[in-house]
């Protein structure tokens, strides 16, 4: 067991030996570019130690963002999942795959959660609550201030894209049409709408298996469906109506929606506070109708949030930690009693799928593993609503795995362990940025 400050020296040097000067790696080997949401909840954890390093994360992620140049211009504001500022050949789908050859910055042609505003208003206050701390550190708020003004027009860009785009018919609800996109890649509640795909034919050779043993990854036949989708989407020239009206994987997810959520509400924050007022009022008008919208996801069974088949229109029923982020987005229904029971079923808490659930498989990528960045925006979203004692269940659970076990990927819920990649970046942030005794919240 190691000591606070022996924990502290050891998530920094995580965060430093996965630094490629400007972005910072998930992991070394299994993931070698940079990482859309775990460069937000990285870039929080270098804000604890090296504020100019955090801003200087979020410059190079932004680096990559499509603007009206590319492909027509129809996808302005787009964030990659992905942003390959370097070869490597450890990783499948790499640069050369996804039909993006024409970028200075070559990225994939999918996103992810969307939870910058969210990550740059807590950079914000901290810089702020510093400079008020110590006089002498006033610099650090001037540097977050000139940062957020050159950020702030590319994440407003980046929610339009995201509305436009994903929800065209302005429902409230935006869509997915990609699993990677949810970032939660493997999870049961893709099963039934991902089966509508068609497996690709063509060949390709898989690296993950190289660094994780298979039975914690995604069997063959998914892969060759997120293979299709990612060829569906370059065939389409990445036109923005054609893969809304015809990709085959059309996915309302709670995870994306309560986080774009949440993101919006701070970025209505950020805007008011800079200045920007009609955004500010464009994006609230867009939270609203969000607000109303995600009642339809309540399922009655599991107590919580769900997400729904887009082009059936079917619930998907299936109790994921996606849908416990309800008091973090603001949602009607916090979920506090749903996450208390949650709690009681396993060891350690948050599964990414409820353990009672048939499709729980505790060591399978998103079927059950504990991800704490999860965790810490479960917990964050349950004291802002005042549920401050089950907040703190919840960071105890992360603290105990982070010390008997070290920074990885995932966790077990059943026993523990710690599972994937080792020396992961944002599971080390996460102790840095909320673990941490006293660490800023
Ligand atoms: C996996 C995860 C995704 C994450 C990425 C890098 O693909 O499912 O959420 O962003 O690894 O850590």
């Amino acid at each position: 067991m190691q000591s606070h400050e022996q924990l502290q020296t050891v998530a920094r040097e995580t965060l430093r030996k996965n630094d490629r000067g400007g972005y910072t790696l998930p992991t070394q080997g299994l993931y070698p570019f940079q990482w859309n949401w775990d460069a937000g909840i990285t870039a929080l954890g270098w804000m604890t130690f090296d504020p100019a390093r955090a801003w200087r994360e979020y410059e190079t992620l932004f680096s990559g963002q499509w603007g009206p140049d590319h492909f027509g211009g129809a996808n302005d504001g787009f964030l990659a999942q992905i942003t390959f500022h370097q070869d490597s050949d450890t990783y499948f789908p790499g640069p050369d795959q996804w039909g993006t050859d024409s970028l200075a910055i070559r990225t994939s042609s999918i996103s992810q959660p969307p939870l910058h505003a969210t990550m740059l208003r807590w950079m914000w206050k901290e810089a702020v609550r510093t400079s008020e701390r110590d006089k002498t550190l006033a610099p650090q708020r001037d540097m977050a201030e000139a940062c957020l003004q050159e950020l702030l027009p590319k994440v407003i860009a980046h929610h339009r894209w995201w509305y436009r785009c994903r929800d065209p018919q302005g429902t409230g609800l935006v869509v997915n049409i990609h699993p990677w996109e949810t970032g939660m890649d493997n999870s049961p509640a893709w099963d039934d709408p991902q089966s509508a795909v068609l497996p690709t034919q063509r060949p390709y050779v898989r690296k993950d298996l190289n660094h994780v043993d298979a039975s914690m990854r995604p069997p063959k036949i998914f892969y060759d469906r997120m293979v299709s989708l990612m060829d569906f989407n370059s065939a389409c020239g990445f036109d923005p109506k054609r893969i809304f009206a015809e990709c085959p994987y059309r996915v309302n997810d709670i995870g994306i929606i309560s986080i774009l959520q949440r993101s919006s509400i701070d970025l209505v924050a950020l805007c008011q506070e800079f200045g920007l007022q009609d955004a500010a009022k464009e994006m609230q008008q867009h939270v609203d109708r969000t607000q109303v919208a995600v009642e339809s996801l309540w399922s009655e069974r599991w107590q919580q949030y769900v997400s729904r088949n887009a082009r059936t229109g079917a619930l998907l029923d299936v109790p994921t930690s996606a849908g416990l982020m309800a008091a973090y987005a603001g949602f009607q229904k916090d979920c506090a009693d749903t996450v208390d029971s949650w709690l009681d079923e396993t060891l350690y808490g948050i599964p990414s799928t409820r353990s009672t659930y048939i499709g729980f498989e505790p060591l399978r990528y998103w079927r059950g593993p504990i991800w704490q960045h999860i965790n810490m925006l479960i917990a964050m979203g349950l004291a802002d609503r005042g549920h401050v004692e089950l907040a703190d269940r919840i960071r105890v659970d992360s603290e105990t795995l982070l010390r008997q076990q070290g920074f990885h990927e995932y966790y077990d819920p059943t026993d523990g362990r710690g599972l994937g990649g080792g020396e992961f970046s944002w599971t080390a942030a996460t102790y840095l940025y909320w673990i941490k005794p006293n660490a800023s919240r």
